[in-house]
């Protein structure tokens, strides 16, 4: 990095005076709030709102994240779907705790969640791979997701091959392909303020109660 980008990046910084989050607007319980945050950034039009960092851990206690979509939030429960061959399920398989977080820049919050990870049942799965484009569910079947490949060309191949297989049926869902269900024991919601004071609400389930503590920012 060169000596002028250096000093740029010292030195972008956002003083955050949106919006605030207090113990009176708060719910007692943690969902409410995550799916009106989450509708808040739907309705702002932000790009990608639904998107959210999913950290898993393998077995010597290393850390790895990337974006996936929530594609529901029931009773408790964050879904989204994956390939069930990929890096992460295997991680999720060994270790099912895992942390998500979203960031909604322009709202200027952040959410982050820790809990328990486990696999949506498959009818669930079908429920919402049916609902899928077909290019995506075709795009489904043509990926090993996380598996090195020689080219471009080999997914493309794959693909075609793939349109051809399907191509008067509507493709089924592969069996390496569905959903995973998050519980959640950790919600903590993040609000920038001004100079710093940031408003940080943490929900925490202890035994069947969710206790709400202000955090230091
Ligand atoms: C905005 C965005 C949304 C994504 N959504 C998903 C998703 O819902 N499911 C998924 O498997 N991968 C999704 N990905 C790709 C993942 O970030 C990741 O590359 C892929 O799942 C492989 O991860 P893994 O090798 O750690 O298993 C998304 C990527 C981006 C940038």
């Amino acid at each position: 990095m060169n000596k002028g980008m250096k000093s740029k990046l010292s030195e972008i910084r956002n003083d955050y005076r949106k919006a605030a989050l207090s113990e009176e607007v708060s719910p007692n319980e943690p969902f409410q709030l995550l799916e009106s945050w989450i509708h808040q950034a739907i309705e702002c039009e932000l790009s990608e709102p639904t998107a959210m960092v999913l950290s898993t851990v393998n077995l010597s206690g290393m850390p790895s994240s990337r974006l996936v979509l929530l594609k529901g939030l029931e009773q408790g429960i964050l879904k989204f779907f994956t390939n069930y061959e990929s890096a992460k399920a295997a991680q999720m398989e060994k270790n099912s705790g895992i942390a998500l977080l979203f960031f909604w820049a322009g709202l200027e919050r952040q959410v982050r969640i820790e809990g328990k990870a486990f696999k949506l049942p498959s009818e669930e799965s079908d429920q919402y791979f049916k609902s899928r484009p077909r290019e995506s569910q075709l795009g489904a079947w043509s990926s090993r997701q996380s598996r090195v490949i020689a080219s471009r060309d080999i997914l493309q191949k794959e693909f075609e091959k793939q349109q051809a297989l399907w191509e008067d049926k509507i493709p089924e869902r592969p069996s390496f392909w569905g959903g995973y269900g998050v519980k959640p024991h950790y919600i903590e919601f993040w609000q920038g303020r001004s100079s710093r004071l940031h408003d940080r609400l943490a929900y925490t389930l202890i035994n069947s109660d969710w206790i709400r503590q202000r955090l230091s920012p």
